[in-house]
């Protein structure tokens, strides 16, 4: 597995919950995604009052980061729930393990709050178009 600063990496995570737009939920949600190039792109929660239009975290910085040119990944640090200091692990989504699966592997690194989670052990069983 790679290394990178897990705690930076929280951090960074933690530093993008405090953008997080979730009136409805309470539960405030942020996340950082580390290119291989160095470069973190960072997402957060984005409610709204038609509830299914709800965006994760994991989301907004996946498509940010593939919008901005950025498709190989190296790790991804999720910070979220009620709690201020993000102690509890916020799992992510079945969606967005999809989501992630889509541009990152089985042994792709996902930092919760208590440690790692490679992806495959999160989603496994992915859904994948047949190849020719
Ligand atoms: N949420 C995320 O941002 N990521 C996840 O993986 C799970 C859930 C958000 C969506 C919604 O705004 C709030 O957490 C409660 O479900």
């Amino acid at each position: 597995m790679t290394t990178f600063d897990q705690n930076a990496l929280f951090q960074a995570a933690c530093a993008a919950r405090t953008h997080a737009y979730a009136p409805y939920s309470g539960f405030r949600v942020g996340a950082a995604l580390l290119c291989e190039d160095g470069r973190i792109f960072t997402g957060c929660n984005v409610e709204n009052a038609a509830y299914p239009l709800c965006t994760c975290a994991e989301r907004t910085a996946l498509c940010t980061a593939v919008s901005q040119g950025a498709r190989r990944f190296l790790a991804i640090a999720i910070a979220g729930g009620t709690d201020e200091d993000c102690t509890q692990p916020c799992a992510p989504c079945g969606g967005c393990r999809q989501n992630l699966a889509e541009f990152c592997g089985a042994d792709f690194p996902v930092l919760l709050s208590d440690g790692i989670h490679p992806l495959g052990e999160l989603l496994p069983g992915v859904f994948r178009l047949p190849q020719d």
